[in-house]
C-alpha cells in the first residue's frame, strides 16, 4: 500500500451569538465573577438559541472550514463527529450534518469520548484516511452543554459553554510521519474513574437525558498528571522534543489546568492558545475552536507544529501532534 497522510486542509468554528457572562451567572446561581475568574480563568460563555442543534453549529464549523480548505462539500467521504450532546439518541449526529451538507456519498458516524472527542475523531479520520479508505474527512466537534446543565448547581453550571469546531482532512501521497500533517496521536482511557464526570441519564439507564455532574477537584487532581504524561508520551513516539513544538493547543476546561500542564512541560506561556475566558469549557468542540482563533488572530500559521491535548469524562484523555 502507498504511504499517505491526512493534510489539514482547512479549520473553521462557530460560536452562538448568545453571550452569557459572569454577571449574568450571578443573577441564576450564587456565584461570584470573582469565584470564576480566579478558580477557572473563564469570563463568558456562549449559549445555543432555543432551536439551535448541534448539527446546526456543526454545520456551521464544517461549512468554513470546507471554505478555509477551499474543498466542496460534494468531495467529503468521511463525516466524523465527536460530541456528548448528539441533536437526539440516534441518528447519529453526523447523518444528520451529512444531510444538512447536502452530502450524499460516503460514512458519516459521532464518536463519543465527551471533552477529549475531538481527538478521538481526529484519529478516527486520520486512520480511515492513512489505510486508504477515505480521501476527505470533515472531522467535527460540536457541543450544546447548555442543555445537560443542571443550572441550580453552581458548581458545574457555570464551567461549561455551546460551540463547534471543524477541521478537514485531506489525503495526500507521502509519509505519515515526515512532518506534515497529522503526525501522530495518543488515545487512552480508563473506566474506573467513570464516576467523577458523568450525566445521570441516558436512554437506557434512566430514559431521560439527564444533567451533568462532576467532582471537580477530583477531575482536576488527575487532569494535570494524565494530560502531560500522555504529551510527553506522544511527542517521545513522534521524536519530537517539547521544546519544538510552535503551539500548544489545549482542551479549554480551566486556565489553571492548561497553564498547569505546560509548566510541567517547560512550555513557555505565550505558545499557549487560551480561549477559555471567552468560550468557557465547550467539551469537544474547544480544541478546533480555539485552533481557529489562533488561526483567525495569525498566530498558528501555515507549516507550525502544533501539540493538542485533552481530558474527558470516562475518564478518557490524549493528545495530537499536527504540522498544519
Ligand atoms: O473538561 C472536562 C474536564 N473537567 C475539568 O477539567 C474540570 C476540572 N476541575 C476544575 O476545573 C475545578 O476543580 C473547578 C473549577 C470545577 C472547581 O475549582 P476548585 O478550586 O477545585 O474548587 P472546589 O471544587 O474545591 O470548591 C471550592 C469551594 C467550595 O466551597 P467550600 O466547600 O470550600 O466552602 C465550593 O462549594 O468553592 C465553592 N464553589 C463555588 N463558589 C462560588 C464551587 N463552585 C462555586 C461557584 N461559585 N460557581
Amino acid at each position: 500500500m502507498d504511504d499517505i497522510y491526512s493534510r489539514i486542509a482547512g479549520i473553521g468554528s462557530y460560536l452562538p451569538e448568545k453571550i452569557l457572562t459572569n454577571a449574568g451567572m450571578e443573577a441564576i446561581v450564587e456565584t461570584s465573577d470573582a469565584w470564576i475568574r480566579e478558580r477557572t480563568g473563564i469570563e463568558q460563555r456562549h449559549i445555543a438559541a432555543d432551536d439551535e442543534l448541534t448539527s446546526d453549529m456543526g454545520v456551521a464549523a464544517a461549512r468554513r472550514a470546507l471554505e478555509a480548505a477551499g474543498i466542496d462539500a460534494s468531495d467529503v467521504d468521511l463525516i466524523v463527529v465527536a460530541t456528548a450532546t448528539p441533536d437526539l439518541t440516534f441518528p447519529a449526529t453526523a447523518t444528520i450534518v451529512q444531510e444538512k451538507l447536502g452530502i450524499t456519498q460516503g460514512a458519516a458516524f459521532d464518536v463519543h469520548a465527551v471533552c477529549s472527542g475531538f481527538l478521538y475523531a481526529l484519529t478516527t479520520a486520520d486512520n480511515f484516511i492513512r489505510c486508504g479508505q477515505a480521501k476527505t474527512a470533515v472531522v467535527i466537534g460540536a457541543e450544546t452543554f447548555s442543555r445537560i446543565l443542571d443550572w441550580t448547581d453552581r458548581t458545574t453550571c457555570v464551567l461549561f459553554g455551546d460551540g463547534a469546531g471543524a477541521a478537514v482532512l485531506t489525503a495526500e501521497p507521502g509519509k505519515p510521519d515526515a512532518g506534515k500533517g497529522v503526525l501522530k496521536t495518543h488515545l487512552r482511557s480508563d473506566g474506573r474513574f467513570k464516576d467523577l464526570l458523568y450525566v445521570d441519564g441516558g436512554p437506557s439507564a434512566t430514559k431521560t437525558v439527564g444533567h451533568l455532574r462532576m467532582q471537580g477537584n477530583q477531575v482536576f487532581r488527575h487532569a494535570v498528571t494524565k494530560i502531560a504524561g500522555s504529551m510527553q508520551e506522544l511527542a517521545d513516539q513522534a521524536g519530537v522534543s517539547i521544546s519544538e513544538i510552535d503551539w500548544f493547543v489545549p482542551h479549554q476546561a480551566n486556565q489553571r489546568i492548561l497553564l498547569g500542564v505546560s509548566k510541567k512541560l517547560g512550555i513557555p506561556e505565550e505558545k499557549v492558545i487560551s480561549t477559555v475566558a471567552r468560550h468557557g469549557n465547550t467539551s469537544a468542540a474547544s480544541i478546533p475552536l480555539a485552533f481557529d482563533a489562533a488561526i483567525q488572530d495569525g498566530r498558528i500559521k501555515r507549516g507550525d507544529l502544533v501539540l493538542m491535548e485533552a481530558l474527558g469524562g470516562g475518564f478518557t484523555w490524549g493528545a495530537a501532534l499536527a504540522r498544519y
